[in-house]
């Protein structure tokens, strides 16, 4: 934990602290029960798979440049301008710099989105009525520290690319902090934050193949991850199904589709656009519409659907709103407790191993150096 901090992350318009109002119910659980067995079990889980930041092996030399370098002369930058269809030519060295700004963004986007969940966390353990879900909040809530250490000191000491904290993202964690009620907390943060985020890790550990400082990192935040997403939906289960009345659903529904609005918008990458010193609304609509950029947008909520399905909010209105954003495809995917991992959608892993200049991947699960094979040599 002893680093010495340089590239400062850049501090957003709100200032160095922002403070927000929130008026809660802090509950107290004086009976204890401990009956949940589910939850109670991924408490257990979480508790052994505890790890530390301080442990891995930050000594390992991180240059994303020199890898990019390589794959470039590797015949990848032709292959990689037809992926991305950008709308200028965009020269080598412009493409590199692309590459190098939209991973740190991502990575910028992880490490605030983590400073998120450790807070809403911390709020489950007040306002969450059982004490079960309150042990496994306080576990989790040591979880989300971690990832905020391991996130904050790779993008500051090895990338020395850093963002900050993108609108969408900022209004989207604020809602889920003031939300009065728990379950919306627990919502938005479990079931749709950290689901997206799961998949998106598992995005960047594919196109990461071969730096192997972020695949220990990114492994071991996904374990974590898996089960917080699986908290999520073990802790709220049952009470869309039975315990609403119309109004009180309606709210869930609209808080679904606000959260899911901002978490797209979240990755439509303005502040890299801004910084690379290009057309802002003319790559906005290029993030927008490109097949590339929409279908990694739409795989992000491969295991939020699903899950939400579980939950009993794939309403009508759901349903119809995510028919249209074009993610409803993934409602038949298995949910977050069959299956706490989130493998990606296998044309999205074509479109990727394509990218990476593994187009002879065979069928089946895919095949990743550096991730589930060893690193070429
Ligand atoms: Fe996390
Ligand atoms: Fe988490």
């Amino acid at each position: 934990m002893n680093y010495t901090q340089h590239n400062p992350v850049p501090i957003p318009a709100m200032g160095e602290h922002q403070s927000i109002q929130a008026t809660i119910d802090t509950v107290f659980d004086w009976k204890y029960a401990l009956d949940r067995k589910n939850l109670n079990a991924l408490y257990e889980k979480g508790k052994a798979a505890q790890w530390n930041a301080s442990d891995l092996d930050w000594s390992t030399e991180v240059n994303v440049e020199k890898m990019m370098q390589e794959r470039a002369a590797g015949g990848m930058g032709a292959m990689m301008e037809k992926l991305l269809n950008p709308p200028k030519k965009l020269t080598d060295a412009e493409l590199m710099e692309m590459q190098l700004n939209m991973n740190a963004f991502m990575l910028s986007q992880f490490l605030h989105g983590e400073q998120g969940a450790m807070m809403a966390t911390a709020k489950i353990v007040l306002t969450a009525p059982d004490e079960d879900a309150k042990f496994y909040a306080s576990n989790q809530v040591m979880d989300e520290a971690r990832h905020v250490e391991v996130y904050h000191r790779y993008l500051t000491e090895k990338l020395a690319i850093t963002y900050e904290v993108n609108k969408p993202l900022a209004d989207l964690l604020e809602a889920i902090i003031t939300a009065p009620q728990w379950d919306l907390t627990c919502l938005g943060m479990q079931v749709m934050v950290e689901g997206v985020a799961l998949a998106a890790f598992g995005m960047m550990q594919m196109m990461m193949a071969g730096e192997p400082l972020i695949q220990s990192i990114t492994s071991n935040v996904i374990a974590d991850e898996a089960r917080h997403v699986a908290f999520g939906v073990l802790s709220l289960e049952g009470l869309y199904n039975n315990e609403m009345s119309a109004n009180e659903l309606r709210e869930r529904e609209d808080f679904v589709l606000e959260a899911t609005f901002l978490l797209r918008e979240r990755l439509l990458m303005e502040q890299v656009f801004e910084r690379m010193g290009w057309d802002g609304p003319v790559w906005v609509e290029w993030a927008k519409e490109t097949p590339f950029m929409r279908g990694f947008r739409q795989m992000t909520f491969a295991k939020v659907v699903p899950n939400l399905k579980r939950l009993g909010l794939l309403t009508p209105r759901v349903r119809d709103a995510f028919e249209k954003m074009d993610i409803l495809q993934y409602e038949n995917l298995t949910d977050s407790v069959e299956q706490p991992a989130a493998p990606p959608p296998q044309d999205l892993v074509k479109l990727l191993l394509e990218f990476l200049g593994n187009s002879t991947a065979p069928e089946g699960p895919p095949v990743i150096p550096g991730v589930n094979a060893p690193m070429a040599s």
